[in-house]
């Protein structure tokens, strides 16, 4: 017990002079351990006389507590050491210029819907939207294909096991935006639609654009109009249009409309670029508007066909490849 002082003075300056954690760390199992120098006076305290025992206790659990004050703070202090030394060898330098990241433009998909969503936000056209999983309903049923319409075997619809499928084509958008509105309004609305259909022109998945306005006095010369103006502002030409009689079964009377489309040889043709008609009453009284007082006209336009015409891209596949060579020419 006597050298309890010299033991208190070696054990400082070891720990003060240890260098790492670790040699801080057998120093302290060394002194404080189970079999340490400290626990050992513990232990003898249990075979002394009474009345030495008392004395002899506090001085040894003031130097255990000293020595573990010690060590905690050479602790600290080699912590501190580590940390600067990491902080300097890790140390960022936020003024050397970044690397050149590689940014993709804008896939010509993307574009091409922005710019149509541009135009027809300019002449008043809401935005909206609807799920690409449908049921029947919404998908054909509301749009005037009954049960078993011979118009349903056009689509080549993908069916869930469950019956319902996704949609063929933006029209559902059309019979949720009607019915959740009061008319007169117009909206547009872009997505992607599936049809189980593949080779060089057409693709399982591909993007449309639908196009709706129902208001007291829409005709068919607005919906002419309309399109023409649309057309033209795209493709910054002034086209002839041709509207030629066709079928769907929402709209009454439908055409697809073509446009005159001229080489730079000087040869020209025509290319069907969109579908259109009177919004069908059958529609309208579905989706709860009285076709006595509104009418209305809609649309439909493949995204992909007016982005193959504008950047002359004449494999659809090649928008979904994701081939880079092809997608950093649109930039
Ligand atoms: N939904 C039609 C289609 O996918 C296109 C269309 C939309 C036609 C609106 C007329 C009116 O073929």
């Amino acid at each position: 017990m006597s050298d309890i002082a010299s033991l208190v003075a070696s054990a400082t300056a070891q720990i003060d002079a240890a260098d790492s954690i670790e040699a801080l760390e057998a120093q302290r199992v060394q002194l404080l351990g189970k079999q340490g120098q400290i626990t050992g006076l513990l232990k003898e305290l249990g075979s002394m006389a009474a009345d030495q025992r008392k004395a002899a206790g506090e001085a040894v659990n003031r130097a255990k507590d000293e020595i573990g004050t010690r060590i905690a703070a050479r602790r600290e202090q080699l912590e501190q050491a580590v940390l600067a030394a990491r902080l300097s060898s890790e140390r960022l330098d936020v003024t050397l210029p970044g690397r050149n990241g590689s940014r993709a433009p804008m896939h010509p998909i993307s574009r091409t819907s922005e710019r149509i969503a541009e135009i027809f936000a300019r002449m008043g056209y809401e935005l909206a939207d609807g799920p690409e999983i449908e049921d029947d309903w919404h998908n054909f049923e509301a749009l005037n294909f009954p049960p078993h319409h011979p118009a349903r075997a056009m689509h080549d619809t993908f069916y869930f096991p469950d019956g319902r499928l996704l949609r063929t084509h933006t029209s559902p958008v059309q019979v949720r935006y009607m019915r959740e509105r009061k008319p007169p309004f117009r909206m547009i609305a872009i997505g992607k639609v599936y049809r189980s259909d593949s080779d060089q022109t057409h693709s399982p998945m591909f993007h449309q654009m639908e196009g709706l306005l129902i208001d007291e006095t829409s005709s068919f010369a607005d919906l002419k109009g309309t399109l023409k103006q649309f057309v033209d502002t795209f493709f910054e030409r002034d086209f002839a249009m041709r509207f030629r009689p066709s079928y769907f079964p929402f709209t009454e009377p439908s055409a697809e409309v073509d446009i005159r489309w001229e080489q730079p040889d000087g040869s020209a043709r025509w290319l069907e670029v969109l579908g259109c008609g009177m919004v069908h009453p059958n529609v309208l009284r579905q989706c709860g508007i009285d076709p006595e007082r509104y009418s209305g006209f809609a649309f439909g336009i493949g995204i992909e066909r007016f982005a193959m015409l504008r950047y002359g891209v004449n494999d659809l596949r090649a928008f979904f490849e994701n081939d880079l060579r092809f997608l950093r020419q649109f930039a």
